[in-house]
């Protein structure tokens, strides 16, 4: 199966994932996408020698554009790894079940518009949370509301400033995100 990871900044899941199935025999990354020409993400992928591709807003949400490029990597499943932009509803029909995300929360909690990168770890300090942790889930139209795969928690003592949560948000992501996406598209019938 081809994988194409979709990214808009840094990339530390996205070069995670390209590791992880370089070793693979149930899947390959064949692209990462961006919308963004100075996402560092570009520079990880072409250090592993993947492909790459950076779209414009325009170009990602027209059907005739977008569906030709995914096609042309033979795209089986969708990895988002912090990805800004929303995904258009053509997409997530063609792509049923088969585009996946990561949240740095225990969704519902801290979720939806707005709720992304360090806005979500400093709104969970504010909120004195005791716990928070990641969400893995399908993408379907509402933004972080599609059903959930897996979810892995760390306990926050109050101590932590959000650097520090997101710190720990990373090491679960590092660990886990990519087993989880091994194990969806070992699972997912056609
Ligand atoms: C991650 O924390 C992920 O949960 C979120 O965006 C962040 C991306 O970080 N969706 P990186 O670009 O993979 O370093």
């Amino acid at each position: 199966k081809n994988i194409a990871v979709f990214v808009s900044g840094n990339g530390s899941n996205c070069e995670n994932i390209i590791r992880h199935f370089a070793h693979s025999e149930d899947a390959r990354v064949s692209l990462i996408l961006s919308n963004r020409q100075d996402a560092y993400a570009l520079t990880r992928a072409q250090k592993h020698g993947i492909s790459t591709e950076v779209v414009s807003k325009e170009f990602f949400s027209t059907h005739d554009k977008i569906i030709p490029l995914l096609e042309k990597y033979d795209t089986d499943f969708i990895i988002l790894a912090g990805f800004l932009l929303i995904i258009p509803d053509f997409l997530i029909k063609k792509y049923n079940r088969h585009i996946i995300n990561i949240h740095p929360s225990l969704l519902p909690k801290f979720g939806g518009k707005g709720m992304y990168g360090m806005n979500v770890h400093r709104a969970v300090k504010e909120a004195d949370e005791k716990e928070t942790g990641i969400t893995v889930h399908y993408v379907n139209e509402e933004c972080d509301g599609g059903e959930i795969i897996a979810q892995f928690k760390t306990p926050l003592t109050g101590s932590e400033s959000a650097e520090d949560i997101a710190e720990m948000i990373h090491k679960l992501e590092k660990t886990h995100y990519p087993t989880v996406i091994e194990n969806i598209i070992k699972n997912t019938q056609y």
